[in-house]
């Protein structure tokens, strides 16, 4: 039922902010997404447990939040071709999809798309760094900066994000950071995946990314 919802939400977006693409639409969503109920409380899933990240994704959507969301992550229809063909699609393949004739001869690694979450996976000791561009659509002269209080970190994990303050002084300016995931090799890990989020806050802005680690 999330689907029909969202596709409204998705709409009223767009007659909102006509120059929005679907990805800084998605986006909004999902970076102002609400993690408690309206009691406050954790949102629970179909066990009445605490739902996790596979079952509620980015969190509870909030649409007037997602009208201001101070921060947006784009996705260009094009950046898509060398996501897919890093998803091991071949150039024909990846042509189909995109009705175009294309080359697979950049590729990326799955979590470098633009996407206002992270998925990897992560053995004892490694550590994968990421880059994400971030568009300034909330006030022209606005500071974000990262909290170790927005953050939500699993056991046995460190997140470094190395440029922790983003200043813009324009509408639409791009800034662009990275984020480095690290899980030591001493801590004991006995799940399969961990889960977290940060974000980047702004007066009252909060934008949340997830993420989600298969431990392997
Ligand atoms: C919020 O979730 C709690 C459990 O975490 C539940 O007891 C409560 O009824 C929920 N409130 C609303 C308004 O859904
Ligand atoms: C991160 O991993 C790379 C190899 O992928 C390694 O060279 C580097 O030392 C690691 N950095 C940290 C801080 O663990
Ligand atoms: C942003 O700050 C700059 C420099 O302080 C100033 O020139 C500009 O007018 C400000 N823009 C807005 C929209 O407040």
């Amino acid at each position: 039922m999330s689907c029909p919802h969202l596709v409204g939400i998705a709409a009223l977006l767009k007659a909102s902010h006509p120059d929005w693409s679907p990805a800084a639409i998605k986006s909004a969503i999902m970076t102002t997404a609400d993690q408690v109920n309206l009691s406050g409380k954790p949102i629970e899933d179909e066990r009445e447990l605490p739902a996790d990240l596979f079952a509620i994704g980015s969190g509870h959507v909030n649409p007037s939040k997602s009208n201001d969301p101070g921060l947006v992550f784009n996705i260009e229809p094009d950046e898509y071709i060398p996501y897919l063909c890093g998803l091991g699609y071949t150039s024909q393949q990846v042509g189909i999809i995109v009705s175009k004739s294309v080359s697979c001869s950049e590729t990326i690694p799955e979590g470098q798309l633009n996407y206002p979450s992270f998925a990897m996976t992560l053995a004892s000791g490694e550590n994968k760094t990421y880059s994400r561009t971030v568009t300034n659509v909330g006030e022209a002269n606005s500071t974000y900066t990262t909290r170790v209080t927005d953050m939500v970190i699993p056991d046995g994990v460190v997140v470094v994000v190395h440029n922790p303050t983003l200043v813009f002084t324009e509408m639409n300016q791009k800034l662009t950071y990275e984020v480095t995931f690290r899980r030591s090799s001493v801590v004991e890990i006995n799940v399969p995946c961990g889960e977290g989020a940060m974000a980047w806050r702004s007066g009252n802005y909060l934008v949340r990314t997830p993420f989600s680690i298969k431990y392997v």
